[in-house]
Parts: structure tokens; sequence; C-alpha cells
């Protein structure tokens, strides 16, 4: 069931100032809906409930089947479901028309039998549908009835232009977001230490991964954030892991990639430390360059920096850390312009992180994600700017599905030692992952107080 909303009225409203000031428009109107529960095929139950990070955004609601609708008349008015008298047998009784008033700041509060006279009288006018798009194929679902023509005056152009700015206006986070967003970082860090303290050899990663979830919910999350990932051994090469029943083993690393949904605001952290409280040398050579590298692209975030640039930047020290460990051959700057360095660290540097894990706007409306090895999987492209909160996930993998390939080992052979890599598949990979602020001058790692040195790894591992 709803309850009051984190960000307080006064904060929501200026989320609907800044968005519908940057929509300007100046007839017609805009749909923002909740979204509908999606069924489990087959049975039924529904899966977990997840609102459209826009409607969630503007209203601090996360009620399914909820609409708000802006016009340049009346400004936003929402339309609340009020559950038939059955529904609240099961459901529980939704907050009063006044409650949702004094929660979210909106004046115009109606029942949401309302919309449809509200859709009706703006019939043949522009309408933008942004939220959750089911509200076209599922209206019912809104106490909306299905009529063909309903629908016909959606202005596709309107909808792809208020989209961008509503996603321009989520990448600055204001305080009142930031303050969640501390919370969520600080459940995320009680998760990562019990997974430190109580991994041990025969642990599957499994039971790992229910300890983390659990620490999360105590400590405030509503669910994690996204699927846990934890991986051990030559699993952590694979970079979306689903936790299996594989017993972690001493002389393995672990990686946990894990955060908390704490009043709707994501934290996405990865850490990755060994079942026996203590890295083997190998493993310390490693681990030790990949932190450098993390740490000063955690100490480059500042205003005007280009974040395609720094994953660049990145990539081509950990080239440079790959050639020193004898794994590459040639100049960092060179292997990094034919992606070699990409075998072993193919996905992007980081993205933007709030009411979504991957959250909206993480490419400028005129750029477009690169088709190139080493950058296609990178989730971000724009200069960086104060409020920006970003993950920073630098990771050295060694991936069989990309060492083994025929075609990479003949583009890449002088370039890898494929030999020194393939020794290296038990050792899998590594991620060190934390969600930064950028701020006018020193960065603000929200989830530093969370164990990443060496020494502290292993203090927190004991
Ligand atoms: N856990 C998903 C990510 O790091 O992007
Ligand atoms: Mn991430
Ligand atoms: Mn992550």
């Amino acid at each position: 069931m709803q309850q009051m909303p984190s960000i307080p009225p006064d904060a929501l409203e200026v989320h609907r100032e800044r968005v519908a000031g940057s929509w300007n428009i100046l007839d017609g109107g805009v749909l923002v809906a909740a979204g509908l529960p999606v069924p489990i095929a087959g049975t039924d139950g529904c899966h977990d409930f997840h609102v459209h990070g826009d409607h969630f955004y503007l209203t601090g609601m996360n009620v399914p089947g909820q609409v708000l609708a802006f016009d340049p008349d009346d400004g936003f008015t929402f339309f609340a479901r009020m559950s038939a008298s059955d529904d609240r047998v099961w459901e529980g009784s939704p907050p009063s028309l006044d409650t949702v008033r004094g929660w979210t700041g909106l004046e115009r509060v109606f029942p949401r039998e309302a919309l449809f006279a509200w859709i009706e009288a703006r019939r043949q006018n522009p309408i933008a549908v942004l939220g959750n798009r089911d509200i076209l194929t599922s209206p019912a679902g809104y106490e909306v009835p299905e009529l063909d023509e309903l629908w016909l005056t959606e202005d596709t152009g309107r909808t792809a232009r208020l989209a961008h700015h509503i996603a321009a206006a989520r990448r600055v986070k204001d305080p009142a977001e930031l303050k969640v967003m501390r919370d969520s970082a600080a459940a995320c860090r009680a998760g990562h230490l019990r997974a430190m303290r109580m991994a041990t050899q025969g642990m599957t990663e499994r039971e790992l991964a229910v300890e983390i979830e659990a620490e999360f919910r105590r400590r405030g999350a509503r669910r994690p954030a996204y699927h846990t990932i934890v991986a051990a051994g030559r699993n952590g090469a694979v970079l979306h892991c689903t936790p299996t029943d594989k017993p972690f083993r001493n002389g393995e690393l672990v990686t946990v990639d894990a955060g908390a949904e704490v009043d709707g605001y994501m934290s996405d952290v990865t850490r990755s430390f060994p079942v026996s409280g203590v890295f083997t040398p190998e493993q310390r050579d490693i681990y030790s360059l990949l932190l450098a590298v993390q740490e000063a692209a955690v100490n480059t975030v500042r205003p005007g920096v280009e974040f395609r640039e720094l994953h660049l930047m990145v990539c081509v020290e950990l080239a440079r850390g790959l050639v020193d460990l004898g794994i590459l051959t040639g100049a960092p700057e060179s292997l990094v312009e034919r992606d070699a360095h990409a075998l072993f660290f193919p996905h992007g540097l980081g993205h933007m992180i709030g009411i979504a894990t991957h959250d909206v706007g993480g490419y400028l409306a005129d750029r477009q994600p690169s088709d190139r090895f080493g950058l296609k999987w990178l989730r971000m492209d724009q200069p960086l700017k104060p409020g920006h909160v970003v993950t920073i996930e630098p990771g050295l993998y060694f991936i069989e599905a990309l060492l083994t390939d025929s075609k990479r080992r003949e583009e890449f052979a002088d370039a890898v030692n494929f030999d020194a890599a393939e020794r290296l598949l038990d050792f899998g990979g590594i991620r060190i992952e934390d969600d930064v602020i950028c701020t006018e001058d020193e960065p603000e790692v929200l989830t530093a107080g969370i164990p990443k040195t060496i020494d502290d790894l292993e203090a927190a591992c004991r």
C-alpha cells in the first residue's frame, strides 16, 4: 500500500514546475500514467509492481493505475484510484483525496473515474502520452473505456519531445532526492558489509544473496534495486551472473553487485573480495590495478568532464596495467583505439542512477551509442554537471566467450597474450562500483563507507 512519499510536497512541486516549464505547451495536454501490474503468464498473480519513473518523479506516488495529467489552462490534475469495497478487503483502503493532496502538494486531485471526461474534453487536441504507455493498450485498467478512436489525438512527436525534457529534468538530483539516495546507500552498505562478513567456503552464491537482501530490507529497503549478482570464481566473468548453488571455495574471489531500493531511489555497488578473507599475490596485483584506476576515475568526476572521455581514460589506464601484467602488448592508447582492452573490460564505465538503476537521460538527445566493441555498452555520453549522480564501475574479466572466440583471437593475435589470459579464467572477474555525486567541487561518494582497499576488505571479511 502507498505510504507517505519520502520526497516532500514542496520538492515534488519543484519537479513539476521544472518539467512543465521545459515542456512549454500551449494547447492539448499530457498524460503521465503510473502503469499497471504485469500479470505472470498462466497464473492469477502479478510481478512485483514497478511504478513508471516519470510518474513517480512528479507525484511521489507508486500506486498502479493512477494518472497525472497536465494541460496549460488547469496545470496538473491527479486521478487517484478509489478502490471498490471488495478491493479494500484484499488490499486495504487507499489514502483519501485530501491525504493525496497533502502528500503530493497537488491541489487538483480527483477520483480516477473523472479521467475519461478529462480525455474526452481534449479529444481534438494534441496529447502526449508519457509514463507507462500501457494506458494506450489497457485503458480499462485506468477506468477508461476501450474506444478505438480514443487515442487518435496522440501527438507522437510531442510525446518524444516532452519525454526528452522530463529525462533532462531527472538528471539533476535535488537535495530532497539526494537525502533519500544517502539512505539507499546506507542500506546498500549494510548489505555489502554483511556479505563480506558472512562469505565463507562452502556457502553458496544464492545463500549469500539471501543474506544481502535480508540486510537491505532490515535497513529500510523495499526490495533490491535490481537482480542481486553474487558470482564466485569463474562466474565472476559473467557480467550479470544470477546467483547459483555453486559453493564458494577458498582461493576464489566473490563479486557482489547489489543495490537497494529505498523510498523509490536506487543504489548500485559492486565489491570483489576473497572467500578466504586474504587475497593471493596474483589477485592482489590485478585488484590493485583496478582499484587505482577506479579511484582515479571517481576523483575525476567534476562539472564539465565528458563521461565518454572519462570512460576512454579508464580504458587506457586498464590497458597500461594489462601491459604491465604481460596480458596485452603495445602502446595503451593504440590498444584502446582498436578495442583490445574491451576483451577484458567490455562494459561501460557507468551510468546515471536515481529513480532507476540505469537512470534516464544517459545520452544527450543529439548523441547516440557507438557500435564500436569498446563503446557499445557505454550507457552515458554527456558532460557531467553538479547534481548528477553516476556510477563509476570499471571491471577486469577473463571471459571464456571472448578469449576463445576464433575471430577475436585472430584479430588481436599481436596484441593479446592469449595463453596468459586463459590461465586467468579461474580468476573470473572483478568489478569495483561506487555511486558518486558530481558537485561544484570534490565529488561526493555516496557509497564511500563500503570497504574497497585490500586492507579494508580483508578486515571486513574477518
Ligand atoms: N548492477 C547493474 C549495473 O551495475 O549496472
Ligand atoms: Mn551499475
Ligand atoms: Mn552494479
